[in-house]
Formats: C-alpha cells, structure tokens, sequence
C-alpha cells in the first residue's frame, strides 16, 4: 500500500562522507566502461531518458540544476545523482533557507544497472559536490528508498509531509509551464 506521507533525511556533510567512496567499486565500476561526468543542467538526450525512464517532473527538475551523470562508451544513460536544482517545492522551502544547507536529488538508476553499486557511487559523489560548495549538510527530499540514503550516506529522518503536496506541486508545476509554453517546448 502506498503511504499517505513522505519524508525529508538530512546527511551531514563531514570528512567522513569520504570514506563511504568505495575506491575498488570506483575502480570496478570504471572497468566495466561506466563513464562518469558533472554538469549543468540536461542535454536533450539526458533530458529525454529522465522523461522515458522515471517519468513525473524530474527532467524538469534536473535540467534547473546539477548533476553526476553515469553512460556506457556508447552514450546510453545509466543513472545521475542531481544537487542544487532550483523547481519550487513547499517541502524543501525551510531547509533552502538555511545557509548550510544544499539540496540534493533527484536521483535514480536504469534498471538493468541497479544492484551494482552504481546509485551508492553516484550519491556519495554528488553530496561530496555539495559538501565542496561549503555546505555542511544536505537536505534529500521526498524519500523514496530511506534505508538506502540510510546505508549509503547515513542520512537520517527529519520531517514527514502528507503525500499529497506532492501531486499538488507537479499540477502546479504542469499548469505554470502550460501558462508559459514550457510545456509544448519540453
Ligand atoms: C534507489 C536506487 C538509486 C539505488 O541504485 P542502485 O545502483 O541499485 O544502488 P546500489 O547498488 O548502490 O545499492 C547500495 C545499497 O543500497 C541497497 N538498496 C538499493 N536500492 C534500494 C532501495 N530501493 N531500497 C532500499 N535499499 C536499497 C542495496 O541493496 C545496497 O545494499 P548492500 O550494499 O547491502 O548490498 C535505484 O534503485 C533507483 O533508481 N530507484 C528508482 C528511483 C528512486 O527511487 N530514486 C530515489 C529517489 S529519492
């Protein structure tokens, strides 16, 4: 059964974070032709796998921001991990206003490639870009898989939020873009 809430973890953003960077699965993952790479923003591509593979406003969301980006050597996307992306949601507002605060995610992996380290790889690399900007902690909203953020990067629970404000923002969303004539250029 779905849950009717969702909730907010935070990770603090020490030295620590570091030492969860498996150098042999960095290794590994290299190995087997994984191309890792940091930007601004989508390419079309980027922005066309995001829609097909995870659907709702994360191609949206990715393309306000930044992220590491996991492909094969033929250009296929295998996962992301985004951070600082800037669509207005209620249930980040209070943390963004806190200084020492970044906002990570989305984030997510193909699912021919899940299982593989991949995602722990990813996250850990786009919280330690966070951590690089000068924020001490990251805020991980609207989770999603907790005992992951959980194992990976120790983030914990801080807040719940009624599910709804979810769907109440992607019509918002929707409707604000179709007012603009974002939505027919996507
Ligand atoms: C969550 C996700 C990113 C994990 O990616 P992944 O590459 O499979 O993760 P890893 O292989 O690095 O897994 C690391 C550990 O987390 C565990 N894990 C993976 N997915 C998990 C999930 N959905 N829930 C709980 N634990 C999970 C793994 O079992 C593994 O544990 P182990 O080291 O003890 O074996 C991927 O399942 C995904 O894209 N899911 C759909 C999108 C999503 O939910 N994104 C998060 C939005 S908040």
């Amino acid at each position: 059964m779905i849950s009717a809430t969702m909730i907010n973890m935070l990770v603090d953003l020490d030295a620590s974070l570091w030492s969860r960077v498996s150098p042999k699965l960095y290794r590994a993952t290299l190995d087997r032709g994984v191309v890792l790479s940091e930007r601004q923003g989508v390419t079309a591509t980027q922005r066309a796998w995001l829609r097909r593979s995870f659907g709702g406003l994360w191609s949206d969301e990715v393309s306000t921001g930044y992220a590491w980006f996991a492909s094969d050597w033929d250009g296929n996307e295998l996962g992301f991990a985004a951070y600082d992306c800037r669509l207005d949601f209620p249930w980040l507002r209070r943390w963004r206003a806190q200084p020492d605060v970044g906002i990570f995610g989305p984030m997510g992996v193909a699912p021919s490639e899940r299982g593989n380290g991949l995602g722990s790889l990813l996250c850990l690399m786009a919280l330690q870009a966070l951590a690089s900007q000068g924020y001490r902690r990251a805020l991980i909203g609207a989770v999603g898989p907790e005992s992951f953020y959980e194992k990976v990067c120790g983030a914990r629970r801080v807040e719940e939020f009624p599910r709804a404000q979810i769907f109440e923002a992607g019509l918002r969303h929707v409707l604000q873009s179709v007012a603009t004539g974002k939505w027919r250029n996507r």
